[in-house]
């Protein structure tokens, strides 16, 4: 009936939402339903946050933000990429966005001609490839191995006249992968050499376990800021548990900046000058909220990774950073659309299909509820997939038994 735009007709919806619309149709119904399907740790904000922004709120000064950040915060990220990447960029080298993900928005936006090509590894983050499309770009995809790591000679083997940039997430969402630092150093290079961006989505790198060890793109150039290849993306959702505030930013060349900044100059107008300051509350004083997130996030992902381990043909890796793990049920059931339904409606247990991230037979598992509940939904996914677990378990106070049989 109505005519919109041949864009939009190519851009899917979150593959995820009609499996969440189920998990609270069936909350709202009483169902003790246990979500590992979220993208957000439930920790409380740090105190500073709050202070400060009823500090704010008090001087009545909430006016519009300068287009790419209020200075406090553009100051609190300088000092922050100083300490975290051992660079201090120069306070035009950074824009402030309405959340990480509309600084990759802003700048595939300004990257990408129509037709550009954007390699994108996959598995990958459900909104790359439909952000790469909304710019008239093209997401060229690479695999990865069994430990959801590419490899560059296949990476060098996608790269073509078109291609405009690599996009890399590491910790890695959905995999919990984090890349090794020679991996990231040859992508350095290649784009250097290639004169095409690197941009590095570094949104997890806080949410690290060790061993595993996270190195910072700039360790491997020598190159400034103004000349430098790689536009880092940032912001404060995973790190410090603020998903609701909105606030995530991006560092790279001027001239890459300034061109993000008309853009959002005629979008948003920047973002909440009042939430800018919760973030500088955050990055300046929230240490303690993000090492608590940490233990809590590592004991979960022990024990997670531990049941998962035990159940008969499920393979899982140990994720070295975020809060999501990836395990492979190919050997049990190839469709993750229908497990992830089979496991919401037998099981009450909401988790993400592994081919909303590019990868069938997988599903994704967020860790970060409570950890009795992780300790019950692995119980529940035995329940539901292993036929030699016990038929019968208990669930919200009713007993219930397994009655169905599970084909490849
Ligand atoms: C890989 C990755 N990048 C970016 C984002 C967006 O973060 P923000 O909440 O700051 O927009 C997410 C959120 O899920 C993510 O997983």
């Amino acid at each position: 009936m109505y005519n919109l735009s041949h864009l939009i007709s190519q851009i899917q919806s979150s593959p995820t939402l009609a499996l969440n619309d189920i998990a609270n149709q069936l909350k709202e119904g009483g169902a003790d339903v246990i979500n590992l399907g979220i993208g957000e740790p439930l920790n409380d904000f740090p105190e500073s946050v709050l202070r400060i922004t009823s500090e704010f709120l008090d001087s009545r000064q909430v006016k519009y933000s300068p287009t790419s950040g209020t200075q406090s915060l553009k100051l609190a990220i300088q000092d922050y990429t100083r300490d975290h990447y051992g660079r201090k960029p120069g306070l035009k080298n950074i824009t402030v966005t309405v959340g990480a993900k509309q600084a990759i928005y802003n700048l595939l936006q300004v990257l990408l001609n129509p037709g550009d090509e954007v390699i994108l590894f996959s598995p990958y983050w459900v909104s790359y490839p439909e952000m790469v499309k909304l710019a008239r770009g093209i997401p060229v995809f690479v695999g990865t191995n069994d430990e959801f790591i590419p490899d560059m000679e296949t990476i060098k083997g996608a790269l073509t006249e078109k291609t405009q940039a690599i996009l890399l997430n590491t910790p890695n969402n959905p995999t919990g992968a984090v890349y090794p630092p020679e991996l990231v150093a040859a992508l350095v290079d290649l784009c250097e050499s290639k004169d095409i961006f690197l941009i590095m989505d570094d949104i997890y790198h806080q949410l690290l376990f060790e061993p595993a060890q996270w190195v910072p793109g700039y360790v491997f150039t020598s190159k400034k800021f103004d000349k430098s290849h790689l536009v880092i993306i940032n912001g404060i959702s995973k790190t410090f548990g603020m998903t609701g505030f909105r606030i995530g930013w991006a560092i790279g060349p001027e001239t890459v900046i300034q061109a993000m900044n008309k853009i959002q100059s005629h979008s948003t107008s920047g973002a909440s000058s009042l939430l800018q300051e919760a973030a500088v509350g955050a990055l300046t004083q929230g240490g303690d909220t993000l090492s608590d997130l940490k233990k809590f996030i590592r004991t979960n992902r022990d024990i997670l990774v531990g049941e998962l381990k035990k159940i008969k043909g499920v393979k899982v890796n140990e994720p070295g950073g975020t809060f999501y793990c990836f395990p492979d049920f190919r050997s049990i059931h190839h469709n993750s659309q229908e497990l992830a339904r089979l496991l919401l409606e037998k099981a009450f247990l909401a988790t993400v299909p592994g081919i909303a991230f590019g990868q069938e037979g997988f599903l994704r598992l967020s860790f970060t509820c409570s950890t009795d509940e992780i300790i019950k939904s692995a119980a529940r996914i035995r329940w539901v997939i292993d036929p030699e677990s016990s038929p019968e378990i208990i669930i919200g106070g009713q007993k219930m038994v397994r009655d169905w049989e599970l084909s490849k």
